[in-house]
Order: structure tokens, then sequence, then C-alpha cells
């Protein structure tokens, strides 16, 4: 895509968005406008705690909605988290889900819904297209702000017997609507928001360059990433700067919107093997493999330039020439990252030189690899972790 051409596109404003301190209120309300009188809390321990849960429980019963709470979604759920979901869910014959929670929470009440709705197993519906059947009306009410899954159509869910994490979509998973009340992130201690920011942060870089972007899904990933680059720094130092909260919250959830359109790259391609052989949480895997792949994807001229915009548009003010603006995005990635706390590079999370081998192989079978802007082969994936052992 270069400047002045418009790229094909189809797009219709899904889900409906509401955004704003205080809006969880309204959570009975809308709940009614679906339609329900029955509704299927999906959330986790952690929001059980925090009084959230309770707080939206008596909310949807004030509208006279009947509600049946399923509080035990563990991070990254897996089959067996969804079918206990869906135990629950047959037990109470629910006519609309509600979930509460960061994106396991999401993920756990989309999975829930395909197989309450369509039947089968979540190997079923691996990538997409499968469910011919319509899905219960879902409500996502983040209490996180980074996955975005609240504006995506599909569940990741980790398959129990083979380990893999299925990416399993079908447009009728997607939201009907999401919930973002930036009051209920809050709560979240700094390490979670830290990580969960950077991810939403990686989501809008990574968006804004796949072979699959469209004039669309850049919209959105180009305001992600003004949103998160400018409001990430002001969340980590003042937990209590609600304005900043809301930003994030809205980043995070429109770079939801570009994933959606667009897919991801490179980074999660090698962050999902160093999650799944090594145990590092995922805003800590993407956010040290971010500096290596925005310098490799920044040898394509095309998308060297789109970095640079966004370096421009963000306010980075770098100034003369595309390379100075490619570098002044680094910078300021790399500044963030610092700032999160992120570890400095892969050794230092006990990575060594002899790991890289089966970590090249896991990553060149990541979907996502595939919409790189710059094709990624073994050789590739092998320098990217290299560059990342012992980043500055
Ligand atoms: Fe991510």
């Amino acid at each position: 895509m270069t400047a002045g051409v418009v790229s094909a596109f189809d797009f219709a404003a899904r889900p409906r968005i509401i955004s704003g301190p205080g809006v969880a209120a309204r959570l009975g309300a809308l709940a009614r406008e679906l339609g329900a009188s029955r509704v299927l809390l999906v959330t986790d321990p952690g929001i059980v705690s925090a009084g959230h849960a309770a707080r939206l429980v008596a909310n949807l019963q004030a509208a006279e909605i009947a509600v049946e709470v399923f509080d035990r979604v563990r991070e990254n759920p897996g089959t067996r988290e969804v079918d206990a979901c869906l135990i629950a869910a047959r037990a109470f014959g629910p006519d609309a889900i509600v979930a509460a929670g960061g994106g396991s929470s999401l993920d756990t009440a989309k999975g829930c819904n395909f197989l309450y709705s369509n039947g089968g197993k979540m190997r079923d519906y691996w990538h997409t297209g499968a469910a011919s059947k319509p899905f219960l009306p879902l409500i996502a009410v983040p209490t996180t702000a980074g996955t975005g899954s609240e504006c995506q159509s599909f569940a990741l869910i980790v398959d129990e017997e083979s380990h893999q994490k299925m990416a399993c979509g079908d447009p009728k998973a997607l939201a009907r609507i999401a919930l973002l009340d930036p009051e209920l992130t809050l709560t979240q201690p700094r390490r979670v928001a830290a990580l969960t920011g950077f991810d939403a942060l990686v989501h809008a870089l990574e968006t804004a360059v796949t072979t699959k972007r469209t004039p669309v899904s850049s919209l959105f990933a180009r305001e992600a990433f003004a949103l998160i680059q400018a409001n990430l720094p002001r969340v980590l130092e003042t937990p209590s700067d609600l304005d900043a909260r809301q930003a994030i919250q809205v980043g995070a959830a429109w770079a939801g919107v570009a994933i959606e359109h667009s897919m991801l790259g490179a980074t999660h391609a090698c962050a999902n093997p160093l999650t799944i052989r090594h145990g590092i949480l995922h805003g800590q895997a993407v956010g040290m493999m971010l500096p290596s792949v925005l310098r490799f994807n920044a040898g394509d001229p095309a998308t060297a330039e789109i970095y640079a915009a966004l370096a421009v548009q963000a306010g980075l003010n770098p100034g003369g020439t595309t390379v100075a603006a490619v570098d002044a995005l680094i910078s300021r990635v790399e500044g963030l990252a610092r700032l999160a706390g992120l570890p400095s590079g892969l050794a230092d999370c006990g990575v060594a030189e002899a790991d890289l081998p089966a970590l090249v192989e896991s990553a060149t079978t990541q979907w996502t690899g595939r919409f790189n802007p710059r094709p990624v082969d073994r050789e590739a994936f092998l320098a990217l972790y290299r560059a990342a052992l012992h980043a500055a």
C-alpha cells in the first residue's frame, strides 16, 4: 500500500464499543437490550476477590436478570477450563454470556460459546469457519488493557493433549458489545499493567505493517500506537491516573480491531515458543523480541516508511530522514521496555544459545509469522533470537 492508494477492504464497525469511567454500571441495561434474561458470567478468582464480579452480578440482577457465575478461569486457558465452563453453562441454560477479566476470561467465554452453541470439541474450530449455528450474545468487560480480545473473533485455547495453542475463530464468536470501563483496570498490579500494556503496544506495531493490513486496520493500528506509547508511562508512574488508564484501554481495543483485520507478525511468532518452551510471560516475550523484529523489518523500505510515519504521527518528532524516524521509534520502544521493567535480554530469562535451534523450529510453525512484512525463514528467526539474547 503506497500513499494515496487505497487497497480493498471489508469493514463493519463491530463490536459496539462503549468507553468511559463508570460504564460498567450499564451492564444490566445493555444485557437487557440484547434480550438477555439468564446470564452466565465467566470470570477468574482475582476479579471475584477484587469485588468486580459481585458488582457486575448485582447490576445484572437489578435489571431482573438471573446470573450464574463461573469463576474458575486460569491464565492461558485450556480445553479443560472450556469444558468446565461448558458444564456450568449446560446446567444453567443461559441466553447470554458476560466475560469479565483479562484475555483468559474472554477466551474461555468464547470457547464455551463455540461448544454450547455448536457442539463438538475446540479442536473442531481451530482456525476459522467451522461453526454454522448462531452463538449466544456475548458482552466483553475487560479488566486489563492488553490483549484486545474484546474486539476479536478468535479464542486462544491450549489443547491439553498436544499443548498446542489453538486460535479458534468465527465471526459469530465476536462480542456484541465491548464495555470498556477504565475504573475496572485500577486494581491491576503495576506488573500486570506493564506487561499487558506492552503487549498492546506490540499489537499496534505488528498490525501496522503485516502483509494483510488494510486501510482500516492501519487507521486503528496508528491510533493505538499513538495512545499507548503516550500513556503507558503515565499509567506506570501514576497508577491512579484514570485518563491514562482509559487511553491505554481504548488503545488496546483499537489494536484488537487491527488484529482482527490484519493479523500479527514475527514478534508473536518468536514470542509464542518462548512462552511454551521457557515459561516466559507473553508480555515479556513480545517485549524482548520487538526491537530486533523492528530492526529486521525496517530493512524493507515500505515497512520503514510506515514505522517512520508512526513515529512522526505519535509526536516522537524525529525530523530528517526515514532512518532517523525509525531509530526514534526503536529508541522509544526500548525506553518503554525499561520503564516497564522488562528483562534486558532472553539470557536473563535463562535462554541460552543452545536453546535457539529448538526455538527456531517452533517459530517456523507459528501461523502468525506468515503475515510478517519481510518473509522470515529459519536463518532470519535465528538472527532475531540471537539479537534478543543480550539486547541493550
Ligand atoms: Fe500479544
